[in-house]
């Protein structure tokens, strides 16, 4: 198993970001769009996991709002994929919105994204709604997940059953 280190996104690591991001979403997030997150946003919870070498191996944004945490996005490099990349920034982001005692946390994923889903589904997201169309490259629907109180200290137990 690949070792990671999960550390906070820093302006430099956004030529690798950009990498990642362009190999893994139909629809990727322009650089400003980072640059904001990391420099305007302090809303936004944005980590990086760094291999053992210094590649980068995945990212996450989270955003905070009020009681609610938001997964912006989440992706992890394909050559690094199946290796807990995703599982160890799911989990270091469920660890920040319980430091900020969130109560919610939402994401939007695609109907198609199995892979993604059944992360998300490990980690107590429920589907919970659907958006139509959401995504005007192939008007893919999007699914609504959400983890509900996630002050429930079940939520904080499973997490660190799966972190172990
Ligand atoms: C979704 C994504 C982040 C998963 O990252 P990853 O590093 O491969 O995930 P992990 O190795 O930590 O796997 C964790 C869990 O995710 C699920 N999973 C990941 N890839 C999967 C796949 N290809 N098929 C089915 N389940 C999968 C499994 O539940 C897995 O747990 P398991 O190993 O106990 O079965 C990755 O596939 C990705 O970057 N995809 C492209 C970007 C994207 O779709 N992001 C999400 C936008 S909503």
């Amino acid at each position: 198993m690949a070792r990671f280190d999960v550390r906070p996104m820093t302006l430099a690591d956004i030529p690798a970001v950009m990498a990642v991001e362009a190999e893994s979403f139909p629809l990727p997030w322009p650089e400003r769009a980072y640059r904001y997150e990391l420099s305007d946003n302090p809303n936004a919870y944005c980590v990086v996991a760094e291999a053992e070498g210094g590649a980068i191996a995945g990212y996450a944004v989270m955003w905070m709002m009020a009681d609610e945490a938001h997964v912006g996005t989440i992706a992890s490099a394909p050559i690094w994929r199946r290796q807990g990349v995703g599982e160890r920034l799911m989990i270091e982001l469920m660890r920040e919105a319980a430091r900020r005692e969130v109560i919610f946390i939402t994401l939007e994923v695609r109907v198609g994204n199995i892979a993604a889903q059944r992360l998300y589904l490990k980690y107590g997201f429920v589907e919970v709604g659907r958006r139509k169309r959401y995504y005007p490259n192939n008007r893919e629907d999007a699914l609504l997940m959400t983890v509900e109180d996630f002050r429930d200290p079940a939520c904080a137990a499973r997490v660190d059953a799966l972190d172990a």
